[in-house]
């Protein structure tokens, strides 16, 4: 009876005129371009070519180029399979032990420092969700726009624009010297009125690959705490330069200042938990308690996706809590960041050998990318001749390759160059 009720209506939902009429409201250029990093994977999930290569999405692939579980993830499912536990919903800002440790593996042994009172975490979906929610805490905060570098991941100016944030950038890299142009980067820094969040990646800055040192951190701390600036931090890729305690130096030097910030945490890349969406907002306020910044971070989850995800977090806090466990992660994920170094060595010496110039900078370049000059012409040519599949924007992301296809791919961008 059911089945049939469903039928008779969707039927008349499908040929009724006003049915149409509403059709014919959508404006004729509806259909808007695929995203220009996601929209790629079914466009290589459907080519048949044997010999194609994933270049585009910024995840880790082992020497074979598949994707990788990680052991201590397998073994921690396991841990959680056998304790029965239930579904029911976490709290809004997510399960407390997960938050606690959370704030650990950013702060290390620093975190001690920061009082309790002063720093929130709320778990979130990924850290998009973080970066969406911080995007409109910043708002309540009476700040309407935000900084980000040029160049930057894509989806930042289109997560903040969803948030309602108005967005400009700040000059970074140079694409001539391949390196942060510091000078100029600063010099538009000073020129951000007063009340701008500023987005900085605390490491392996994607698209570029390129950080600034220690020193240059704790310069721009002094200048964005002058220019009365609020820094809101992207942290997706802890591991994934030097090591889980070095690669939040820059946040660190922050606090250390006591400067108020956010953080937008990621655990997709250093747990290999992409698709279970595990990730952090943190806010450290300076004088405001942490229980207001709660009830406003809450609010805005509740109206938002109302409480996150389980299971993730749960993978990633067994693995934390348990000192086995972490050892393993952390081995792991040493080795994991030693086969992107080994290819990154790999793919500098092959490509000044095959097109005779000097490609030493994308030895500095840090974490998964690697960003060489290419225009969008050879990008393509790439793609249809080669089946290499890469962003328009040249950035490469270098665990997809392996040293069964590095030789096929350098051959291929010194026939398109
Ligand atoms: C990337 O930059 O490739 C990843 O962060 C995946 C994404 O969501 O774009």
């Amino acid at each position: 009876m059911l089945s049939l009720s469903i039928i008779f209506f969707s039927s008349i939902i499908l040929t009724t005129p006003e049915f149409r009429s509403f059709m014919l409201l959508l404006p004729k250029t509806s259909q808007l371009p695929d995203d220009p990093i996601l929209g790629l994977i079914p466009l290589y999930n459907q080519d048949p070519r044997p010999e194609k290569m994933n270049l585009a999405i910024g995840g880790y692939k082992d020497g074979n180029g598949l994707p990788v579980v990680m052991n201590a993830v397998r073994k921690a499912e396991l841990a959680l399979y056998e304790q029965h536990l239930n579904k029911e919903y976490l709290p809004i800002d997510g399960d407390p032990l997960f938050r606690s440790e959370t704030i650990k593996l950013i702060f290390g042994q620093d975190s001690s420092l920061i009082p309790a009172n002063s720093i929130h975490c709320a778990q979130t979906i990924g850290a998009s969700g973080a970066l969406t929610v911080g995007a409109e805490f910043l708002k309540e905060l009476n700040i309407h726009s935000i900084a980000i570098s040029d160049p930057t991941w894509t989806n930042h100016s289109s997560l903040f624009h969803h948030a309602g944030l108005q967005i400009t950038e700040y000059s970074y890299y140079d694409r001539i010297t391949h390196e942060i142009n510091f000078e100029k980067m600063c010099d538009s820094i000073n020129r951000l009125p007063q009340g701008t969040a500023i987005l900085l990646q605390t490491c392996c800055h994607n698209p570029t690959g390129c950080d600034p040192t220690e020193e240059q951190w704790e310069y721009l701390s002094s200048l964005i705490d002058d220019r009365g600036l609020f820094p809101f931090f992207d942290c997706a890729y802890q591991g994934f330069d030097r090591g889980i305690a070095e690669d939040t130096r820059g946040i660190r030097i922050f606090t250390k200042k006591n400067i108020p910030l956010c953080i937008a945490y990621s655990y997709s890349k250093n747990f290999g938990l992409y698709g279970e969406r595990v990730g952090a907002l943190c806010t450290i306020t300076g004088n405001s308690d942490s229980i207001e910044v709660r009830s406003h971070i809450n609010r805005l989850i509740r109206g938002n996706y109302s409480s996150p995800p389980l299971q993730g977090a749960r993978i990633v806090t067994t693995i934390l809590t348990n000192p086995e466990l972490k050892n393993e992660w952390n081995i792991q994920l040493d080795q994991m960041r030693e086969r992107i170094y080994t290819m990154r060595l790999s793919l500098a010496d092959k490509l000044a050998k095959k097109i005779s110039e000097d490609f030493d900078f994308v030895k500095k370049q840090r974490g998964m990318f690697g960003f060489i000059k290419t225009n969008p012409d050879q990008i393509m040519a790439l793609r249809e001749q080669y089946g290499i599949y890469m962003p328009l924007s040249g950035r490469i992301s270098i665990p997809g390759l392996t040293e069964h296809n590095i030789d096929a791919f350098v051959d291929a961008l010194k026939n398109v160059f």
